[in-house]
């Protein structure tokens, strides 16, 4: 098991949801952290007791390949290394199979697919010269099941496995793991809207945030590729 003292992780949309419960988790267990979000002032509530010695807040927007780049360097520039990456940030639109809507597809790449590939390139060679570099993407069970004609958010999540898989790839010589994590049904804003399944049996992002600590704190000789989660009972492939 890796001890989480000194490590450094960052993790994209810390701000709300499964981001927020995600680094609660891992701030209590001793990381240290870089937060990104597209809006700095959202993480004030989140970070308020915490010692401004283990965090960094930074500017991360999934469109906006400069804020990545800058994110890292901030990252590295005031802790001297990077451990871990959690590319969190996403978004959920439906978008069928018989729909025109490019655009909200095309939003729905960058921010679920290119977002995140950036990032892992960016962390790459930081994550390599750590010796335990971890990824972890916050696809979903939309990225392993599709439901029905609403194509466009599973397309994106789907891809968000492939990246993961591909991830350990490029760096299993160097240590680096990677894990594509996915769940259902999580009590964030993201379902908000849902009435077809109880509010209250969705997984809850605490859970997830558990999880996540599991998977960091594993030795590069036990490696989960994948993490799936279920808040109901559902056909898996
Ligand atoms: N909730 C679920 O049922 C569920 C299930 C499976 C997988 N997931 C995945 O889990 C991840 C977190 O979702 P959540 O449930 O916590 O959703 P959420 O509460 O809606 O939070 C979404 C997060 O993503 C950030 N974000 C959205 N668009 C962005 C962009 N263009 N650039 C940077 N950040 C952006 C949001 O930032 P702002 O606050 O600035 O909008 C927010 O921090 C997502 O990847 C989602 O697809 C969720």
């Amino acid at each position: 098991m890796l001890v989480p003292n000194g490590r450094v992780i960052m993790i994209s949309g810390a701000n709300r949801g499964i981001g927020s419960a995600i680094a609660k988790r891992l701030n209590a267990a001793g990381y240290r952290l870089s937060l990104g979000a597209r809006d700095l002032s959202s993480l004030a509530t989140l970070t308020d007791e915490w010692n401004t010695k283990n965090f960094l807040k930074a500017h991360y927007e999934a469109e906006d390949v400069a804020s990545h780049r800058t994110w890292i360097d901030k990252t590295v520039n005031k802790f001297g290394r990077l451990d871990g990456l959690i590319n969190n940030a996403g978004m959920a639109a439906r978008v069928t199979v018989e729909d025109a809507d490019d655009g909200t597809l095309d939003r729905m790449w960058e921010v679920n697919v290119k977002g995140p590939l950036s990032m892992v390139r960016e962390a790459l060679p930081h994550l390599r010269r750590s010796g335990a570099g971890r990824v972890v993407n916050i696809a979903s069970l939309a990225g392993k099941i599709v439901y029905d004609a609403g194509i466009g958010y599973s397309m994106t999540k789907f891809a968000a496995v492939a990246l993961s898989h591909a991830t350990r790839h490029a760096g299993w010589a160097d240590g680096v793991r990677c894990t594509a994590l996915c769940p259902g049904y999580v009590a964030t804003d993201m379902t908000q809207a849902i009435e077809s399944f109880p509010r209250k049996d969705m997984t809850k992002p605490e859970d997830i945030a558990e999880v996540v600590t599991t998977v960091l704190a594993l030795s590069n000789s036990a490696s989960i590729a994948e993490v799936t989660i279920n808040c109901r009972d559902e056909p898996m492939v």
